[in-house]
């Protein structure tokens, strides 16, 4: 076989997994406001399980309200999620497709902050500097809560019959909002140097292995590198942790008991570098985004962000911060292989990967042991089957032009570049595939 490397299965100490293709956390706000999951998001997932992958990660999954990053994504927060989830489990498992569940906590960043509660969590008070949002620093009682509220999350997943679990230990959100050097302001002894700094998430995973035991898979995504200062003009910065001390984090959470690491970057979402992008689609954003832009304190400079001259040099500044086009795929592969030399666990690396050939040389090269995949696999769900088949590349790749990315708040999740369809309805049939077959049938 041509691609053999991707297609040799891969075993984790509590898992093992048929194929080196995950597919990444992404998904449509696709479930009730109240947390609880729809038939759409089991068709979302199913569609990619019968793409051939061989594990699938899933988005965000709040494990508190107060964690949620947008209302309409299904949560863990609470024993009644659990037949959903077993639901999800098993209409992947058809398909011998493991699932592994991304357990979160938004703290300070969020999309839409939803009504219950408007003043997030962190290990700040300083709000996000992208969109605003305000936060408080959590006390050490609502740390201890949301520690309890991840072991809570690990259990329930594991009750619902899940492959397994991962810590979003990456891009800004709670986990990186206390491990970041750039975010961290506290002076008790979760914040100042990197031990104090990874107390939290080490808190977390110990709590996870008291709870579920030892032979249940638990992995972590992190960012390698924060690249906080990436926007100069949002005034951001200091750049924040280095990747080597990423690479002492990722030994003490695979002494701590983490099977897995999922090396994504940057300490805010999205980042141009994650996920990185051939050029920024500020028109779809200036559409799709007010709700988000609203949603904040930052309004008046969102919106400047947008549009007119401001907007162009927004534009430029982003761009030139993700880098090159044709170096996006496989961004991410000097850090995990700086990672993997330091641990005895597989690393999964994510980042714009969509070529067998580029697939298969990192591999074998030892840079990682699997790659994960998002947008390529939404612009192409049988991905995995062309590379079986042979086939290098797929006829129309994903372009990164991230329009997905900017129509996900307010638009279903799909592939929004019209020019890889033959027409505008395609894309929409193609779009709209995902609500086949209905949550409802009268
Ligand atoms: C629309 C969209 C939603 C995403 N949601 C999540 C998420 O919920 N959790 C997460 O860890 N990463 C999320 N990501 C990041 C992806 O999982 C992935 O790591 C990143 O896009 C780089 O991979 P790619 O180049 O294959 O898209 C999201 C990306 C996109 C485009
Ligand atoms: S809209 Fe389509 S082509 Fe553009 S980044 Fe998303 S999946 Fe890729």
């Amino acid at each position: 076989m041509a691609f053999e490397p991707i297609f040799q299965p891969l075993a984790f100490r509590n898992l093992t997994v048929k194929n080196r293709i995950f597919r990444s956390n992404v998904s449509g706000r696709f479930d009730n406001y109240d947390g609880s999951g729809t038939q759409t998001r089991i068709n979302w997932e199913t569609k990619f399980a019968k793409g051939g992958v061989g594990a699938i990660i899933s988005s965000f999954v709040p494990v508190h309200l107060r964690g949620r990053i947008v209302p309409n994504y299904a949560m863990i927060d609470d024993d009644r999620h659990i037949p959903f989830w077993r639901a999800v489990g098993r209409a992947v498992h058809e398909h011998d497709c493991k699932f592994i569940l991304q357990l979160s906590h938004g703290g300070r960043q969020r999309d839409i902050n939803g009504i219950e509660y408007p003043i997030g969590l962190s290990s700040t008070s300083k709000a996000d500097p992208i969109h605003g949002f305000r936060c408080e620093a959590m006390t050490k009682a609502q740390i201890a809560e949301a520690v309890a509220c991840f072991a809570e999350g690990a259990r329930r997943a594991r009750e619902a019959g899940l492959d397994g679990v991962e810590l979003h230990g990456a891009n800004g959100y709670l986990i990186t909002q206390f491990l970041s050097s750039a975010i961290n302001d506290r002076k008790d002894e979760y914040g100042g140097p990197l031990e104090n700094r990874a107390r939290f998430v080490l808190e977390v995973v110990r709590a996870i292995r008291a709870k579920v035991g030892s032979d249940f898979h638990l992995q972590m995504k992190i960012s390698a590198q924060d690249f906080d200062d990436a926007l100069a003009f949002l005034n951001m910065g200091p750049s924040g942790n280095t990747l080597a001390e990423s690479v002492q984090v990722a030994k003490w959470l695979v002494e701590a008991g983490v099977d897995a690491l999922h090396v994504s970057t940057g300490s805010f979402f999205p980042h141009p570098r994650n996920p990185a992008g051939a050029d920024l689609p500020v028109e779809d954003l200036a559409k799709s985004y007010d709700t988000m832009v609203s949603s904040g304190e930052r309004t008046f400079a969102n919106f400047l962000l947008f549009h007119g001259v401001s907007g162009a040099l927004a534009r430029s500044a982003w761009n030139r911060a993700a880098g090159p086009a044709d170096e996006i795929e496989g961004k991410n592969l000097p850090d995990a292989r700086a990672i993997k030399a330091a641990v005895n666990v597989p690393v999964i690396c994510t980042g714009g990967f969509q070529t067998a050939s580029v697939i298969t040389k990192a591999i074998t090269a030892g840079d990682c042991d699997a790659v994960s995949m998002a947008r390529p696999l939404i612009a192409n769900n049988d991905l995995v089957h062309a590379f079986r088949r042979g086939e290098d590349r797929a006829d129309k790749p994903c372009t990164y032009c991230n329009r997905c990315l900017v129509n996900v708040v307010e638009n279903p999740l799909g592939c929004y570049d019209e020019s890889r369809f033959p027409s505008r309805q395609a894309m929409i049939a193609q779009i709209m595939s995902v609500f086949t077959p209905p949550p409802f049938v009268s």
